[in-house]
Parts: C-alpha cells; structure tokens; sequence
C-alpha cells in the first residue's frame, strides 16, 4: 500500500485500531509498543486473520520507534489508565512523560506525519503533543468528540428504537465531565430530537453520554473502552487519508474561535488531506457557550499542571 501509519501503543485502543483500519484496508499499519514481543504478535496474528477478513494491508509490530519512519499518519494511543491508589495528577504525568517521549521520537521519525492523539487526558494530551512536536496545528488533533458523539447516537437509536445510522449529534467541549452534548444539534434523518424525545428522556441520555466512558469503566472492572473509541478513531483516519472532508467533532486547538484560545478542545472541525482544514463556529445559545468555555478554562489549570 501506498499509505503508512503508525499506531503507537498496542494495547486495547491501538490495537483494536490496527484491526479495523485493517479492514477496511486503509494503510499499512506498524504498532509500537514498550513491551517487548507483544505488539509483534499481535501483528502476526492480525495478519493471519487478513485471508478470512480479507484484507491487503501489512500489519506490523516493533519496540523501536524508527519504524514509523515514512508513516503518513501517527496515531497515539500509548498510556496508563487510573490505578487505585493512584491520582489524577500522577496520570498526568505519567501519560504526560509518555506522550512527550512519543512525540520526540514522532519529530524525528515521522516529521511530515499527521498525529491523531487518543491518550488520556485527551484534551491535554493534544496540546501536549502539538507543543513537543511543533507541528503546525492542523496536522494534530484529539479524538474524543466523535466518540462522545457516537455514544449519544447509539443511545437516541436505542431509545426510539430506529437505525443507528440514521442519528446524527454533536457533542462538544472537553472529553470528560465538562463535556457539552448538543441536542439542539442532534437529529434523526434530519428530524430535530426535540420533536421525537421528551425533555426528561434528552437530559437523561445526555448525562449518561457525560459518563459514557465511566460507566464502561465500571462494568469492565479493569481498563477503560477501547471497542468505540478505536472505530472513533479510525473514522478520523479515514477522512484524512482520503481527504474525505468529513465534519466531525474532535479536539482542535483554538485561536479565538468562540472566544477560546491556545488549547485544545472538542469543537466541529472539517478533516481532510490537510488535516484540521476549518473550525466550524456554531452560534451556541448562552448556556452551551459559557459550558464550553468552562471547559477550557477547566483545562487552562490542568496545563499549568505539566508546565504550560
Ligand atoms: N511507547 C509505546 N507504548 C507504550 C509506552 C511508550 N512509551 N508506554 C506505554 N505503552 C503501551 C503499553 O505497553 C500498553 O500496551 O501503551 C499500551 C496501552 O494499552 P492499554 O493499557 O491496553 O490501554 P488502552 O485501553 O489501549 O488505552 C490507551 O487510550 O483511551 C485512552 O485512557 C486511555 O490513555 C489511555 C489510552
């Protein structure tokens, strides 16, 4: 294939990654991981599973960084999720050390790539990337919007009982508790929620989209969702390999757009070849506008945390 990318991470997002680009044969893909043996075997085994799920992609596996060399687009999924005991800030910078070291590695290796960040905390960890790298912004971004926002379709589908394709919605602001869903925005082939759901039921599905990663957490018992977020993820992929134009929501780093600016957040963004092509500005009602930009300022305080 003509099309290289680099999934750094093998574990449950990375290499759930792996597999669908794989099917849908999008690029060849290499993993890195830390661990030695790990990413190399689940390669092999990806690879044997290509007659059946017919795909002609090579998957790879590798310790070493300089393999992604050539790679078109960097997808970072490499992290620690939350141990007990553990705090908040400690994954910070754990992720924050690991992230950095990544993105290094990314700057010498892979210099010309576009970087689709999905380490946690996302929004963060974004930013964190951009400022390692000195990529121009449009050639990093987060996912996390198209997650949120895709978790909230299932659940309209689920709740009227209709195709899951047929739901479209947008979620905006950070990935996490300040995230805003945006039901205004939310629709079924075109018909605005509002006239399909009754308020209780909206409010209802909007916090449980809030919570939607928490609530696999605590059913998993260990580790975090990796099914969703990897289909998220390669959505992004897709409409930058191809140059698809896709509008979606995912973290994008702001200039002022709705009076936010230098970070990192969930907004509607258009993907193609040359990565984030536009911001879309939405003219947000009051309370959506103030929500989103309590969410950057939530975020303001947590990059002074690792030094910004
Ligand atoms: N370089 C490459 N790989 C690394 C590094 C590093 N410096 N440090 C850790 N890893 C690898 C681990 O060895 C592990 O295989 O990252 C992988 C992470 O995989 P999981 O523990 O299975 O975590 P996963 O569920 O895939 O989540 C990864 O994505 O959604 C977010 O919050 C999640 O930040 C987390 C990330």
């Amino acid at each position: 294939m003509d099309r290289k990318v680099a999934v750094i991470g093998a574990g449950n997002v990375g290499a759930s990654v792996a597999q669908y680009m794989a099917e849908a044969n999008l690029a060849d893909v290499v993993m890195v991981d830390i661990i030695e043996g790990m990413p190399q075997g689940k390669a092999l085994d990806l690879t044997q599973a290509g007659p059946i799920r017919k795909y002609n992609c090579s998957v790879t596996g590798t310790n070493k960084y300089k393999d992604i060399k050539g790679a078109d687009l960097v997808i970072m999924t490499a992290g620690l999720p939350r141990k007990p005991g553990m705090s908040r800030e400690d994954l910070l910078n754990m992720n924050a050390d690991i992230v950095g070291s990544a993105a290094a590695n990314i700057k010498k290796y892979a210099p010309r790539a576009y970087v689709i960040v999905v380490s946690n905390p996302l929004d963060i960890m974004t930013y964190h990337m951009f400022k390692v790298t000195g990529f121009p912004a449009n050639r990093v971004c987060g996912q996390a919007g198209i997650l949120d926002s895709t978790r909230f379709r299932a659940f309209v589908a689920m709740e009227l009982g209709v195709a899951m394709a047929d739901v479209q919605a947008m979620v905006l602001g950070g990935h996490g508790d300040t995230m805003v869903p945006l039901p205004r925005y939310t629709t079924v082939a075109g018909i605005p929620i509002k006239e399909l759901i009754p308020n209780d039921r909206i409010k209802a599905i909007s916090e449980r989209t809030r919570f939607g990663g928490g609530e696999i957490v605590k059913l998993l018992k260990k580790g975090s969702a990796y099914y969703a977020p990897a289909a998220a993820t390669v959505e992004m992929a897709r409409s930058i390999l191809l140059d698809e134009k896709r509008l979606v929501p995912c973290s994008a780093y702001l200039t002022g757009q709705y009076g936010i600016k230098d970070i990192y957040i969930g907004v509607p963004a258009v993907l193609g070849a040359k990565g984030v092509e536009k911001v879309i500005q939405l003219k947000l009602a009051k309370k959506e506008l103030s929500d989103l930009q309590k969410s950057a300022q939530k975020y303001k305080g947590v990059l002074k945390e690792i030094g910004y």
